[in-house]
């Protein structure tokens, strides 16, 4: 790459947003120039990046002359105002709010799963949901294999997916339970220090959440296939870093789980550790900081006819937020896409 290359991350005093930092670092992604933007709270504090450190700067309208690439994570709202102008700009946005997932102008992308999506971006591309991107990783092979029918997953989500707060959040409160004192909850409704919360997002007229819903309407975008249906209960833990989900499928056709095992321990993205009997399974408290999805227990669902179970860990943080971030980068610049061919898409 001999052009300049300028990359944004905005949101970069956020939990998400040094790990973008970090991930573009170690994966020496190819940027001339890195920039660092967050609220004007945070102007002029510095971020690590690498072995140096960036000046924050206060994110505005006019800031993205001269970028080629912005990630946020920033908090929907911020990227319902700043996207359009980025990508107006000229810069193209990859976004891993919630905002513009569902949006037909933007395609919703995990690099291991649907990356042909990106051809016909419009400058601002979605990052999925971390419960999202680690499912899918591992059902993808699965549903190329032998088609999947139908999916239940139950979360246990890690507070590091609420941010910065969320980690706080739990370390405060353990402290004060320790200390005899009662938790302040200030950021969850209920107490999450040795406690499960079956809440994530907000409620819906269906009574599901908004965590569930994501999964539900998410995977049939990047699976581009209406008749996969998933149902979901996500629940939050008292685990700081690394989601884990209980994942049943349905299948069209028959799949063993030991043709399953083989099929995902030679799939892009995934590792498979499963050896019950050696006591051998991923757990979110020894993947930290890894790139991979893990998938575990692997079982034939004996209560039905063409069916798995299956045990999926993945860093909610990395893999679930910066990193695939980083790789759907990465693969714009693999596919010559870093440019936007109308800006004024998001501008109407
Ligand atoms: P700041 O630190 O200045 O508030 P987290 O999800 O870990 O809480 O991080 C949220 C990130 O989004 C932080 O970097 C935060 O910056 C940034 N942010 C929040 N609101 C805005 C805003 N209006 N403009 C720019 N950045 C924002």
């Amino acid at each position: 790459m001999s052009k300049k290359l300028t990359v944004a991350v905005v949101g970069a005093t956020g939990a998400v947003g040094r790990e973008m930092l970090k991930t573009l670092h170690d994966r020496q992604f190819p940027a001339t120039e890195v920039r660092a933007f967050a609220s004007a709270r945070s102007a002029g504090s510095k971020v690590p990046f690498g072995d140096t450190e960036l000046t924050v700067q206060e994110l505005k309208e006019d800031v993205f002359e001269g970028i080629d690439i912005a990630i946020f994570s920033a908090g929907g709202g911020t990227s319902e105002t700043f996207a359009p102008h980025a990508a107006h700009a000229g810069c193209v946005v990859v976004d891993n709010s919630s905002q513009w997932r569902m949006d037909e102008r933007c395609p919703l992308v995990v690099p291991e799963v649907n990356p042909d999506a990106l051809a016909d971006h419009n400058g601002i591309i979605a990052n999925p949901n971390c419960s999202t991107i680690q499912m899918l990783v591992a059902l993808k092979p699965i549903h190329d294999a032998v088609g999947i029918k139908r999916v239940v997953v139950s979360t246990y989500q890690a507070v590091s997916g609420t941010g910065q707060k969320g980690l706080e959040e739990l370390e405060r409160q353990t402290r004060d339970l320790f200390s005899l004192r009662d938790p302040e909850c200030k950021v969850y409704p209920y107490r999450i220090a040795f406690n499960v919360l079956p809440h994530i997002d907000v409620f819906l007229d269906n009574d599901y959440t908004k965590e569930e819903m994501k999964m539900t309407n998410e995977t049939v975008k990047i699976f581009n296939d209406p008749s996969v249906k998933v149902t979901a209960t996500c629940v939050r833990v008292p685990v700081f870093s690394g989601h884990a989900e209980s994942v049943n499928v349905e299948t069209v056709k028959k799949m063993t789980a030991k043709e399953c095992r083989i099929l995902l321990s030679q799939a892009p993205g995934l590792k498979v550790i499963d050896n019950p009997r050696e006591k051998l399974y991923p757990m979110p408290a020894y993947i930290a900081g890894d790139d991979e999805t893990y998938v575990g227990r692997i079982r034939e669902d004996e209560s039905i006819e063409n069916g798995l179970n299956m045990w999926i860990v993945a860093d909610n943080v990395r893999k679930g937020a910066a990193l695939n971030a980083v790789q759907i980068a990465e693969e714009l610049l693999r596919r010559d896409l870093v440019r936007v061919k109308d800006r004024n898409v998001f501008m109407a």
